[in-house]
């Protein structure tokens, strides 16, 4: 089975990245069926590091704010939704319940400090691509930043369950008024090579 044109369009040729919204809301329904979607995605040892904060009570975004470069700062006030994407550096302690058939899991990272950072952080990120490609997918557009101060979201959202911030992302209805010119992408010869 494949997707169709209309579906590369939908999740790569046509989206964008949005810099302003319309005020349509995004509901918890809505929010929740998104994560069922990205959950699926694929990490390594299935170790599911993300965590995800869907901000968008007046109080989390006032929370935000204070983290933000000024150039995010309107449009992150206007997003319906802005997710951070975290992950739990302590992801390993789940591996029982997430890889079930190797009890011996957990311990490849309790015993390596280096390979635990470098999972939450790869497979974190990996997980923050998939909530944008299944929110693009659901008819949502994104908009990601990391122009932000990580330490003060952590400080903010973070300080009873150790969670780390990686990058924002905002969710909603995009408003083409607010778009950049689309930059150039790399070509096949640039970016890639046969071995
Ligand atoms: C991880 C990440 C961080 C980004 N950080 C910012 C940011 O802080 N502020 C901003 O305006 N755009 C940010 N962007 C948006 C990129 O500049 C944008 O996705 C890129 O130029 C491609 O734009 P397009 O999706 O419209 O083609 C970020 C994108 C990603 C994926």
């Amino acid at each position: 089975m494949t997707i169709d044109a209309a579906g590369h369009d939908l999740l790569f040729r046509e989206a964008r990245t949005h810099n302003k919204w319309k005020s349509d809301p995004v509901s918890d329904e809505t929010l929740r069926e998104l994560y069922d979607l990205l959950k699926w995605g694929p990490t390594s040892a299935n170790s599911s590091p993300a965590r995800f904060v869907f901000v968008r009570s007046k109080e989390g975004k006032e929370k935000l704010a204070p983290a933000l470069s000024s150039g995010n700062l309107e449009k992150t006030m206007s997003a319906p939704v802005t997710v951070i994407v975290a992950y739990d550096p302590k992801f390993y302690e789940k591996l029982p319940q997430l890889f079930p058939h190797n009890p011996d899991a957990i311990s490849w990272f309790t015993s390596n400090d280096s390979l635990a950072a470098t999972t939450a952080f790869r497979n974190g990120t990996l997980q923050g691509a998939y909530l944008m490609i299944a929110a693009r997918a659901m008819g949502l557009d994104t908009g990601a930043m990391s122009g932000f101060d990580n330490a003060t979201v952590d400080a903010a959202f973070f300080s009873h369950n150790g969670w780390r911030s990686n990058f924002l992302v905002n969710l909603g209805y995009g408003d083409a008024e607010g778009l950049f010119n689309r930059s150039p992408r790399l070509t096949f010869d640039e970016a890639a090579q046969f071995a």
